[in-house]
């Protein structure tokens, strides 16, 4: 199977110069990720992320291991491995001479598209920068740069885009609307998604595969509805009218009980070890007047939470 990338034991060493320490940034990285698919690279900062990420577009020499990029070794043919990928780097670099368009068509020079297949038109319209087209990188704010940036990875039409934490300083309606294109490239052109971020709302709701890595190494990878089984936990959040009495919870085993005041009371329980019907039957035992009870699962912030915590 050809995967859109392929990376095994891939460890990176930053050394400055000899009189500065080491810094092991990766250590033995194993990922595949699948073509077609929208796969969420996430960890803490310094985690290593845009380390993999800069060694995948070149800027970055690995320092051992072997990445592919749709089977093409980037050491071994690193000119036909970019013709494969775009790749949108966490850092704001633009050229400040040209403007948006011509931005645009300079990248597809570089690639060597001709002008009638070049889709700089389209790309600026689907990223929403059509009234800048004309304005040079300066005079655009930090979240249109980021979207200059996104639509510079398009100008090639890759198999594979990667986004390094796109959305860091972008507007919800920016974010929103930049996400449905993504998505879109996702599901119409069948385009492999790498994403990192660390709004971690936003990965559980656009990625179905996801690896966590933590100083440098991978700590969980597997599909997103698979890691979200990881905790089993479930919180039930009751108010009341009146206070409640602490110690109304006192006989419940394997729970954890925490009050965010003194009329509401957060209950963390395991379902397969606790009926809820226990726990609700503390509070209806003392004809204390309910206001609300609600339920929350674990999300995917308290998935990875637990996983970093637990390495
Ligand atoms: N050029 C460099 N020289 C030396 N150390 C570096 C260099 N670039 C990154 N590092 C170190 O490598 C480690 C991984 O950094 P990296 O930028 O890959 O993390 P990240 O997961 O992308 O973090 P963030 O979420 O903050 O973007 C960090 O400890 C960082 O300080
Ligand atoms: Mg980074």
């Amino acid at each position: 199977m050809t995967y859109a990338i392929e990376i095994d034991s891939l460890s990176k060493t930053y050394q400055k110069s000899a009189k500065t320490p080491p810094k092991i940034a990766l250590e033995n990285i194993d990922l595949k990720i699948k073509k077609g698919s929208f796969f969420g690279l996430l960890g803490p900062n310094g985690a290593g992320k845009s380390t993999i990420i800069n060694i995948m577009a070149g800027l970055v020499n690995k320092t051992s291991g072997t990445v592919k990029i749709s089977g093409i070794d980037i050491s071994e043919n690193p000119v036909a491995s970019k013709f494969k990928i775009g790749i949108v780097p966490q850092e704001l670099i633009i050229d400040p001479f040209f403007n948006v368009f011509e931005t645009l068509e300079i990248y597809a020079g570089y690639f060597g598209i001709k002008k009638s297949l070049r889709r700089t038109d389209e790309i600026i319209e689907a990223l929403g920068l059509k009234d800048k087209a004309k304005a040079k990188p300066r005079s655009l704010s930090g979240g249109m740069r980021r979207r200059l940036l996104v639509a510079k990875a398009l100008v090639h039409n890759p198999e594979i885009l990667v986004l390094d934490e796109p959305t860091a300083g972008v507007d919800v309606e920016l974010r929103n609307q930049l996400w449905q294109y993504v998505k879109k490239l996702n599901v119409e052109n069948n385009t492999t998604i790498l994403l990192t971020t660390h709004y971690l709302e936003e990965a559980e709701q656009l990625c179905d595969e996801i690896a966590v890595i933590n100083k440098g190494k991978v700590i969980a990878c597997d599909k997103k509805i698979n890691l979200m089984k990881l905790l089993s936990n479930k919180q039930l959040v009751i108010s009341s009218h009146s206070a409640i009495p602490q110690e109304i919870f006192a006989n419940l085993e394997q729970v954890e009980v925490k009050f965010n005041s003194v009329d509401e009371v957060i209950i963390t329980y395991d379902p397969e070890k606790l009926a809820v019907e226990k726990i609700i039957n503390c509070i209806v035992n003392t004809k204390m007047p309910i206001k609300d009870i609600s339920t929350k699962q674990p999300d995917l912030e308290e998935i990875f939470k637990h996983l970093i915590k637990q390495q």
